[in-house]
């Protein structure tokens, strides 16, 4: 059933074009979304003063991502927290609130107790989640389901951009039932997401940088992993694949951050991988690379098609399609699962059974 791929995991990763079409299907037409299980009424969306984002390890970056698209875009304060922590620190919750869990297998042991409180405090919570049926998906009030299908490697690849996918519904969804996105934004979304599986299917094909970062970097002990603004959570995603999955020490930091701390760790055999795509932080992060540049780190690049200016800054480019940032985590967290990936394979591990780690987390 890996037809034909090595391993689960990159089987998972070369399904991802798909996996977009599938979370899209059905949901929306030229400018509109229609999320038949949201189950929220006109009043309920109303109330609506905050969005609160509670969930674990990956889906907690998706979270991450959301909060950028949300109060960005809808300009709603969202608060992003680790289940775990989530659920004992007495939240701060009433019917203004609408908590989104996001968990694809479900049934994650603290975001289900998060949902718990969530609906306790008087909350409306919706699930952004891949297995149907699953325990969170029959306690929540409404799910939006990301069709990812199974997901078998521990390393959660698909699930993670199907769960950036549902965001980007929901973002609709609200933007367009409180009119706060205007029609021709809507219409700029949805055109943006339907170009995405296309995208993903060629960032893919390029393959061939990603395997010599690896050749080069499977044997360090530490790598660095930074990102400005919407990147900064692929940032963190990027360097727990690679904890996971290789067990090589790794820190995701928004780059503007290295100067209070991590930076001393930078040396020559301490590489980082810097997310650097065309943005509006495009040069701040090119002044944090000229930073570790000048501790000998070496760079890993993950740029935009056509930007000649990172040649001279990074040791490796990994390209991406010039996309506007807000699609960008999609694509920039690409090259980091394959990273990973051959990281791991590289080094002789298991790739799809990490060691201590369970692909469903149940207990606390
Ligand atoms: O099933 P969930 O999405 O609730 O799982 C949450 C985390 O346990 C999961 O994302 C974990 O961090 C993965 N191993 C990441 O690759």
């Amino acid at each position: 059933e890996k037809n034909g791929y090595d391993h689960f995991m990159l089987k998972e990763i070369y399904e991802q074009p798909r996996v977009v079409e599938d979370t899209l299907r059905g949901k929306i037409t030229d400018s509109s979304v229609k999320l038949d299980g949201i189950n929220l009424t006109k009043e309920d969306l109303e109330k609506i003063e905050k969005i609160n984002i509670v969930a674990c390890g990956t889906s907690y970056h998706a979270g991450l991502v959301g909060k950028y698209l949300i109060e960005q875009n809808l300009r709603i304060p969202t608060e992003v927290d680790v289940a775990s922590e989530f659920r004992y620190k007495d939240p701060i919750l009433s019917e203004k609130n609408l908590v989104i869990v996001i968990s694809q297998s479900g049934e994650t042991a603290d975001t289900l107790a998060g949902l718990r409180e969530a609906k306790k405090k008087g909350a409306k919570v919706i699930g952004i989640i891949n297995v149907v049926g699953s325990t969170i998906t029959r306690e929540s009030d409404g799910t939006i389901y990301t069709n990812a299908g199974p997901e078998i490697g521990v390393a959660s690849t698909k699930a993670f951009v199907s769960q950036l996918t549902a965001l980007y519904l929901f973002l609709l969804y609200f933007g367009e039932e409180r009119n706060i996105l205007s029609l021709e934004k809507r219409k700029y979304i949805v055109d943006g997401l339907k170009k995405l599986p296309e995208m993903i299917a060629e960032v893919l094909k390029r393959d061939n940088e990603i395997l010599k970062a690896s050749e080069e970097f499977k044997g360090v002990n530490s790598l660095m992993f930074i990102g400005r603004n919407i990147n900064y959570p692929i940032a963190l995603e990027g360097a727990l694949k690679l904890k996971e999955i290789s067990y090589i020490h790794a820190e995701g930091y928004p780059a503007g951050e290295l100067k209070h701390g991590p930076i001393a760790l930078i040396e020559e055999e301490v590489p980082t991988v810097a997310i650097a795509v065309k943005s509006d932080t495009y040069d701040k992060v090119i002044s944090n690379i000229q930073e570790i540049k000048a501790r000998s780190g070496k760079i890993i690049a993950v740029a935009t098609d056509g930007d000649e200016k990172i040649k001279e800054h990074a040791d490796i480019i990994l390209r991406i399609h010039e996309v506007d940032e807000i699609f960008s985590p999609i694509l920039t967290v690409l090259p980091l699962q394959l990273l990973a990936y051959h990281i791991s394979n590289k080094r002789g591990l298991d790739v799809d059974k990490p060691r201590n780690l369970a692909k469903s987390v149940t207990v606390e």
